[in-house]
């Protein structure tokens, strides 16, 4: 169904606010995807759910997945089809959206598959690992929901302030040894190396990737971790949520002799705000960046 304001739009010859109309984009997958209609968007990623809405289509958004948690006002009420890594399609189909826009991590991958035979364009974005990931994220949607102006608008305001934060990262003298745990299961700890988000970010924020020789997320034996001495561990906040918390995590034998254990030196991440890299990620890489010299 054609919508009022693509009809007033149309008729007054003026580009769409939060548009209907969509242009075509070749995405991570190399499809050529066009958004014929954008009025039920449904959003996964909490990166694209923020660019969303900084591109004006907040309200197009009918549904999202679960790291998807800011603006709250926004995303709070609207249904949530699960966690971005583990999907299932009929979540998503039900919900009848015109449109999916989804970040890298988005899957598995035979469920974006499965969508897109079942007839929904699907745009799927990269995993940003870096600010000019996110940049092209920004500008890639832009184009997908014939927004090019808001997302210049949106790419010259965070070019400027990811310039200063890197200044200001530059500025400090000192370099942390950061060590990212993702998880915790009967001890057994799992940490960040190359190519994550988490050490895409200690390096943004001017630390030091103590787990940086291992490629991806992988097992820290106890040898490992006296070994590599991090100075700083960080994790996300729903990792330490368990019995025991922050002092537990800390307590473990593996970290315990190292100097974060033995200093109790403990950094708390919002996944969605610190490692998503969304368009928060200037103020997000400065606050990291304080806590890792606390
Ligand atoms: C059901 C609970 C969850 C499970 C089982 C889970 C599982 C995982 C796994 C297995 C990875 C590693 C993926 C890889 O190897 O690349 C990962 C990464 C990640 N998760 Fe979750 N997760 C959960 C909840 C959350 C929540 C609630 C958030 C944030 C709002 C979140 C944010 C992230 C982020 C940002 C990464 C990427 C970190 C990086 O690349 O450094 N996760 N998660």
């Amino acid at each position: 169904m054609i919508s009022r304001r693509f009809l007033l739009a149309a008729a007054a010859g003026l580009p769409m606010a939060g548009g209907a109309r969509a242009g075509t984009v070749t995405d991570l997958d190399g499809q050529a995807v066009t958004l014929g209609n954008a009025e039920r968007l449904l959003s996964l990623g909490g990166d694209v759910t923020e660019i969303l809405v900084e591109l004006g289509f907040g309200e197009k958004i009918v549904a999202v997945d679960t790291t998807s948690l800011y603006p709250p006002a926004l995303v709070d009420p609207l249904p949530k089809v699960g966690y971005l890594r583990s999907l299932g399609a009929e979540a998503i189909l039900t919900l009848r959206p015109s449109a999916i826009i989804a970040g890298g991590d988005a899957g598995p991958p035979n469920v974006l598959r499965q969508l897109r035979a079942a007839g929904v364009p699907v745009v799927h974005t990269e995993s940003s690992r870096s600010p000019e990931d996110l940049l092209h994220k920004v500008r890639l949607i832009g184009q997908a929901l014939d927004a090019g102006a808001a997302a210049q608008a949106l790419d010259d305001r965070l070019s400027k302030a990811l310039a200063a934060a890197e200044a200001e990262v530059k500025a400090q003298p000192r370099h942390p040894r950061c060590l990212f745990v993702l998880s915790n299961q009967g001890g057994r700890l799992m940490a960040a190396g190359r190519d994550t988000a988490a050490d895409a970010l200690i390096g943004l924020a001017g630390g030091v990737n103590a787990f940086g020789a291992a490629e991806g997320y992988k097992i820290l034996t106890p040898e490992a971790a006296a070994s590599i001495a991090p100075e700083v561990v960080v994790v996300m906040e729903h990792t330490v949520a368990g019995p025991g918390g922050a002092e537990a995590l800390l307590a473990q034998p593996a970290l315990a002799v190292t100097p974060a254990g033995r200093d109790k030196r403990l950094a708390v991440l919002e996944g969605g705000y610190h490692l998503q890299f969304t368009p928060r990620l200037p103020e997000a890489i400065l606050d990291f960046s304080r806590r890792i010299r606390a």
